[in-house]
């Protein structure tokens, strides 16, 4: 975890109102002396006058739990919980360490403007301040609006980046063991578009779609290269980001995902998928699907692991299933990019899965040059989930050869 330290606040009698307790007003001032003082510990006030800008708040919402009166002691901290292009927004906690009580906490929405008043990009070194050291505890969620959408991430983690991306229909919680195991990595896994927490817009759905989002979640992380590790529906992206953003993919981890397109009988497929979920919803998509998904062995012997997929398939907005199912149905043939790929690649397949079988895998290794294949036992299509510590520990030994290489 890599939390910004709090910032220790001593209370002032002249903060105080005719009760003699902080009052709503001197709240605000007290978190913008933390936030000042945070910001002084990183780049400086120089930063806004050299660049000519300044972060203006657009709202702000305070909690209040307890009074505080002169001479306490508060520990504010601040995290970043939303980037975008030129606005951000911060999180308060101020807790008094003297009873131990949270005694307030407050939401700013900041709008970054120039000289003129006009909207101005957030600078690197307060994002990197703030946002490169957003670090989530597991389940948390950080938001980040890219490309007209909000997407929910886990952020965790230093050095160098990794982009988890997941397949169809689940979201990012398939990579939970990953997310815990692989230290020594900034470990970055949205939500894309349609899925888990983040928006889930009607339309616009395409692999370029998710790839730019992709592109653009780096891009607000303020993160040039990441090693994409893709399953399945990710490794379609992944595959839309070599095209797309070529320079933003410094290795590949292709997990149970195939380089050909849909046929015209998998397109047909596809269209009656997203008719079943427009007239019975997510539940019905997720009854088809568990048997397909979950290898023989998870299915006998990992109950509850079989539950838990088919929640998260059931939550999954209908506007996200269908928006996918369009944009798998419509993505391109990446067969010809395979030989073209030069990063350092790791080929995975669960033994058992039945989509994607293990043959599949290992022609799509062996056409591109110096992919290594694993194959994992005892997992079907979603092997980060039915046999996480093999999974961990394959991605290790990839990555720590990326890393040495
Ligand atoms: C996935 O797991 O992402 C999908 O099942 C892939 C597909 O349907 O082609």
């Amino acid at each position: 975890m890599s939390r910004l330290p709090p910032v220790t606040i001593t209370v002032y009698a002249y903060e105080c109102d005719a009760y003699g307790h902080l009052n709503e007003a001197m709240y605000l001032q007290v978190f913008e002396r933390a936030r000042w003082e945070t910001i002084a510990r990183g780049p400086g006030m120089e930063l806004f006058r050299q660049r000519d800008i300044w972060p203006a708040v657009r709202k702000a919402s305070v909690d209040y739990f307890r009074p505080v009166f002169p001479g306490d002691v508060l520990e504010i901290s601040t995290e970043m919980v939303k980037l975008g292009k030129t606005s951000m927004e911060l999180h308060h906690r101020a807790l008094r360490p003297a009873d131990g009580q949270l005694v307030a906490e407050a939401t700013l929405l900041f709008v970054m403007i120039d000289g003129s008043g006009n909207p101005a990009k957030v600078p690197d070194e307060l994002a990197a301040l703030f946002g490169a050291r957003v670090s989530t505890r597991s389940g948390e969620v950080v938001r980040y609006d890219v490309n007209g959408v909000s997407l929910a991430v886990d952020v965790r983690g230093d050095g160098p980046a990794l982009l988890f991306l997941h397949g169809f229909p689940f979201n990012r919680t398939i990579w939970k063991h990953q997310l815990s195991a692989l230290s020594g990595w900034r470990r970055i896994a949205p939500d894309l578009r349609g899925f888990g927490e983040s928006d889930a817009p009607e339309g616009g759905y395409s692999m370029a779609t998710y790839a730019d989002d992709c592109a653009q979640l780096l891009d607000r992380l303020r993160l040039g290269k990441a090693v994409v590790v893709g399953l399945s529906m990710g490794g379609y992206i992944a595959f839309e980001m070599l095209r797309r953003h070529p320079d933003r993919i410094a290795g590949l981890i292709l997990c149970d995902t195939k380089a050909e397109p849909d046929s015209a009988e998998g397109a047909k497929g596809r269209d009656e998928t997203a008719a079943i979920a427009r007239t019975k919803g997510a539940a019905a998509i997720a009854e088809r699907m568990i048997p397909v998904v979950m290898g023989r062995t998870t299915l006998q012997t990992q109950p509850q692991l079989v539950q838990q997929v088919r929640e998260m398939i059931t939550k999954t907005p209908v506007a996200g299933i269908v928006g996918a199912l369009e944009a798998m149905k419509t993505r391109a043939d990446s067969t010809d990019l395979l030989r073209t790929i030069t990063v350092p690649t790791l080929v995975v397949v669960g033994r058992e899965d039945g989509m994607i079988p293990p043959a599949q895998a290992r022609a799509m290794a062996s056409a591109i040059p110096a992919a290594t294949l694993t194959t994992i036992e005892g997992a079907g299509h979603v092997p980060p989930l039915e046999a996480p510590t093999a999974v961990s520990r394959v991605f290790s030994e990839f990555l720590e050869a990326v890393r040495d290489g």
